[in-house]
């Protein structure tokens, strides 16, 4: 009877300590992250201290350099007149400052660890500080990198003299990880996917002993690092801007793929005890990737694709944990107010613009600039009558050439397009002023890449009034070359025979017909503008610091 007890006692002790497992260890890592939040106060003290104080002597050496200089356009960098408080409207669109941004003074964490590499990625990351100090000009932001090799000038002058964006400096701070190998793919031969994701909580480990801040966003694809935030400080808001998905649902069910279709990079792996072992690990990993994105408060995608793969992962997760903020998608800024500024679309432009076909593209196998030559030479034989206009419409190939294969690509491409070689115009390299010129001086842009993520320089085109013949696939179809005012901004086209048709669609159009298409298609691309990014990007941050005031 005894024993009986004893035994029954033991079961219900175990029953009961396994059932209070996740509590102790939500409390464990509770407690764990009050002692890292108390640890690095002081630092937090410090470093919002001497922006106020940076800030302070910035403001007042522009008011001097103001009174010494009475144009003051010369010195207008959009900051010296942001007094607290103050509403500010900045004359080339920029963001007004709110009054009631003024009141945030807390540090905005942003989790990007290779911050100086100069890619899109990174635009879109000082794209958002930017947009971050003018309306909350009293925050700090913070950016957790591993570039120990550039000094926080070094990086704001890349940031500069590359994408054009002047942050203030005296409100932005770079922190430096020590292990950031930790989320290189090399580190993890084996389980790459989920030995980066360990990388990440370890990286995001480093980044919380620096600092906790009190917003924390991930600009660079590492939830589970949002997810340790989570766990660690319940009460910090949490953002992610994601360029893409780290597993997306193709990926698995290209798994489930029969060999013989052939389709894509992992077609038939399923297969056999490994492919069955590798189909396994896929799908635990994107459980728990789904996991991990439903701990996170705010969610922005840069695309509908995007968006689309993130949402069929991470949405139920986050409904069950009462997240109620829509998977949003905000498009990457692009130069479309420069393009606006350069390229008139007006009556004296229709004139004097050529009807040549452009297509700007590296010269890259993925863009398929044979098959465009083919379309070309379609559109030649077939619209004899557009073909034969003096001068005829010529078809204008920009790109730049990285390398020998490159090189050897565009020897071929010549050689195809050699029975019409004076109507083929190939243009090697070109700078950015040679290539706003012929963004002016073109009537139809073209991109045949097929599934292109997105497309910049179709949004380029747009801008530039260009009409355009896209790929019907991708963001060019889903994202940019879509109806405005319930009319089209372009043509979408697979085979040549169907891009030949795109080109002649868009030369036959009349006059006024493709006037207003090329003002559509401008009207289009403000989608993507600076100005827009930025309205957005606010106004998802205001969903974060509201809770967080
Ligand atoms: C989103 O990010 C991915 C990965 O960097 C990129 O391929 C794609 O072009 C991006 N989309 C946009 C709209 O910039
Ligand atoms: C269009 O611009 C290109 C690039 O500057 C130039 O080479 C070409 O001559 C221009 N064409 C016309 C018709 O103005
Ligand atoms: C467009 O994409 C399709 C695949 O959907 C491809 O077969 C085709 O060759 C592409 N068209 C051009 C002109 O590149």
């Amino acid at each position: 009877m005894v024993l009986l007890y004893n035994v029954l006692a033991i079961l219900l002790g175990t029953a009961v300590t396994l059932a209070l497992v996740p509590y102790m260890t939500a409390w464990a890592l509770r407690t764990i992250g009050s002692n890292i939040r108390s640890r690095t106060e002081a630092r937090r003290e410090l470093l919002l201290n001497r922006a106020n104080t940076e800030d302070d002597k910035r403001k007042r050496g522009e008011k001097k350099d103001e009174s010494r200089a009475a144009s003051s356009a010369s010195t207008d960098d959009g900051w010296e007149k942001v007094d607290e408080g103050q509403t500010t409207p900045k004359g080339d669109g920029a963001v007004p400052t709110h009054a009631a941004g003024a009141e945030f003074k807390g540090v905005f964490g942003f989790f990007h660890p290779f911050c100086n590499a100069g890619g899109g990625g990174e635009r879109v990351l000082f794209a958002a500080i930017l947009a971050t100090q003018k309306r909350y000009p009293n925050s700090l932001s913070v950016v957790y990198t591993g570039d120990h090799d550039a000094s926080k000038d070094q990086i704001l002058a890349n940031v500069r003299n590359r994408f054009n964006i002047e942050l203030n400096p005296a409100r932005v701070c770079f922190l430096y990880l020590s292990n950031r190998e930790y989320v290189l793919a090399t580190k993890w031969p084996h389980f790459t996917l989920l030995g980066q994701s360990i990388g990440s909580l370890i990286l995001g480990w480093d980044a919380f002993n620096l600092l906790v801040p009190d917003i924390f966003i991930d600009t660079m694809g590492y939830p589970f690092a949002l997810a340790l935030s989570k766990w660690l400080f319940p009460s910090v808001p949490t953002g992610a801007y994601v360029h893409y998905p780290t597993i997306s649902t193709d990926m698995l069910s290209s798994l489930h793929t029969e060999v013989n279709s052939g389709q894509g990079l992992n077609a038939g792996l399923g297969k056999g005890l490994r492919g069955r072992a590798k189909q396994i690990y896929w799908e635990l990993f994107a459980k728990l990737y789904s996991w991990v994105g439903g701990t996170v408060d705010v969610v922005m995608t840069n695309s509908s694709w995007t968006q689309n793969h993130i949402s069929q992962l991470w949405t139920s997760a986050r409904i069950k944990r009462g997240k109620k903020k829509a998977i949003s998608v905000v498009y990457p800024p692009c130069a479309v107010e420069e393009l606006t500024a350069k390229i008139p679309v007006d009556a004296e432009s229709e004139r004097s613009r050529t009807r040549n076909i452009l297509y700007i593209a590296q010269f890259r196998p993925e863009k398929m600039h044979h098959v465009i030559i083919d379309a070309y030479n379609a559109f030649l034989k077939t619209y004899k009558h557009l073909a034969q206009e003096d001068p005829p419409p010529k078809l204008i190939l920009v790109g730049s050439v990285r390398d020998d294969h490159d090189e050897k690509r565009v020897y071929k491409l010549r050689l195809q397009a050699q029975e019409i070689k004076d109507h083929v115009q190939f243009v090697v390299n070109a700078k950015w002023p040679q290539i706003l010129e012929f963004l002016k001086n073109s009537s139809v842009g073209v991109n045949g890449m097929w599934n292109e993520h997105f497309g910049i320089g179709v949004v380029e085109y747009q801008a530039a009034g260009l009409i355009s013949v896209v790929n019907d696939s991708g963001g060019p179809k889903a994202d940019i070359v879509i109806d405005i005012d319930d009319k089209p901004t372009g043509f979408h086209a697979t085979t040549p025979e169907e891009f030949a048709a795109g080109f002649a669609k868009a030369l036959e159009l009349s006059g006024d017909a493709a006037f207003a298409m090329r003002q559509r298609a401008r009207k289009s691309s403000w989608r993507f503008s600076e100005k827009v990014f930025s309205d957005a990007w606010t106004s998802h941050l205001e969903q974060l610091v509201e809770p967080a005031r």
